[in-house]
């Protein structure tokens, strides 16, 4: 038997019965892929671990609490045959024979007449890896080339050019705060299927870089906008190339709706009846100041951050937060996009009741190989910006979390 190479099949075994013989750890690692398939599975062991036992008291198996005995396979369509008896083992696979029942044996590869393929799942596809005999059978060495298809799949690195599902329309997609690796998996994999993608300064831009050279790449700065205003020219250019039929991923820093105007895109979009994706993304509100080592709430410091954007000075009739009342909380104030305006901000902070000792850190270019990390307190913020000569992008942080963390080392 094992001189020919398994068949590769897909069960269907919803509602269909299958027999698991055994409540160990092998039990423990197939049985969510067996409820996942909807079998009517019946394990039958006296013992289980803690796991396989709370899959039995959820109602997903029923558990007959004994050994094996002759005739438990009889019913069955499929059998995963794992006891620590060897005699069992045995006299199960002959009754599995007898039956017709394709069994795996957790013991015994050679005696099996079916194999568990290692497996990973990957939009809609269930890549299954098989070693081709049971003599090679190297379960490490198939584990690893399903890692390599479905993680090249999921990131994108692999793509399969004939059957690949495009995402019709445009993806608004969260690039997180700078980092490569910090993007989703579904945006890295929207990318990676593009065929124009508009970009934020911001953002993950080494991604850009990767990409193939027939992907037309728009820095979203540079669209000229005429009689337009800039947010205007680039929804624009979103709505036509994507009637054109083209797959157009729009890069923003961050996430999309954080001060990163997403919804006039989506509006903008759902006006001009084009299907638009939104995808998530690591907001630099809290991904910059974790990667500096400041944790924007601690138990016992902080119970709240209030993300907040300064870009318009606190005495600025545009504003539309309410500093004095943000003077009075007490746990973290985040700040986007205020550099310029740092010192109003901590002048007014401090004029409704924050203490002018209260910590500050100014995060810069937060999770990219330049970021950088300057401590300040509302005192001294604005002179230490100046001297330090902190710019944008930064993000500022203000509260007793910043100093919670181990000492930062520059
Ligand atoms: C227009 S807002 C967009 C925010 C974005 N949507 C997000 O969720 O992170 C731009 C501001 O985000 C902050 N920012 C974004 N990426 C940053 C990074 N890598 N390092 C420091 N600040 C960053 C800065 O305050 C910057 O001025």
């Amino acid at each position: 038997m094992a001189e020919h190479p398994a068949y590769p099949v897909g069960l269907r075994l919803s509602g269909r019965r299958v027999v698991v013989l055994g409540g160990g750890q092998v039990a423990q690692r197939r049985l969510p892929a067996l409820i996942a398939a909807g079998a009517d599975i019946v394990l039958v062991s006296p013992e289980a671990t803690a796991s396989v036992e709370a899959m039995a008291d959820a109602g997903e198996i029923t558990w007959v609490r004994r050994g094996y005995e002759d005739g438990d396979l009889a019913a069955a369509w499929y059998a995963l045959i794992a006891t620590s008896d060897p005699a069992a083992n045995t006299a199960a696979s002959a009754e599995a024979e007898r039956h017709r029942v394709w069994c795996v044996r957790s013991d015994d590869a050679d005696q099996a007449t079916a194999w568990t393929p290692a497996t990973g799942h990957s939009e809609g596809v269930t890549v299954a890896v098989l070693t081709t005999h049971a003599r090679g059978r190297d379960p490490r060495h198939t584990a690893a080339i399903r890692d390599a298809v479905v993680e090249g799949l999921r990131d994108g690195t692999l793509v399969a050019p004939h059957h690949r599902t495009r995402t019709p329309g445009v993806a608004l997609v969260g690039g997180g705060p700078g980092d490569p690796d910090l993007i989703t998996v579904r945006g890295r994999r929207l990318l990676a299927e593009a065929d124009v993608v508009i970009a934020d300064r911001l953002g993950p831009r080494d991604l850009l870089a990767e990409l193939p050279p027939h992907v037309e790449v728009i820095d979203a700065a540079k669209i000229p906008y005429g009689r337009y205003m800039a947010q205007e020219a680039i929804n624009n250019a979103l709505v036509e190339h994507a009637k054109q039929g083209k797959a157009v991923v729009r890069l923003k820093g961050g996430d999309p709706f954080v001060f990163g105007r997403g919804m006039e895109e989506v509006q903008a979009l759902a006006e001009a009846g084009i299907p638009c994706t939104v995808v998530p993304g690591i907001s630099s509100s809290i991904s910059v100041p974790g990667a500096a080592g400041i944790p924007v709430t601690h138990r016992g410091v902080a119970h709240e951050f209030t993300v907040v954007s300064g870009h318009v000075a606190p005495d600025d009739e545009r504003s539309l937060v309410d500093w004095p009342s943000l003077a009075k909380l007490t746990g973290t104030l985040v700040v986007l996009m205020g550099v310029d305006k740092i010192g109003k901000i901590a002048e007014t902070l401090v004029a409704h009741g924050r203490s002018p000792g209260t910590p500050v850190a100014l995060v810069q270019e937060g999770t990219t190989a330049a970021q950088r990390r300057v401590d300040a307190t509302l005192a001294t913020v604005a002179e230490t910006v100046r001297a330090e000569d902190v710019k944008p992008p930064a993000v500022i942080v203000i509260g007793e979390v910043v100093r919670v963390g181990p000492a930062p080392s520059a």
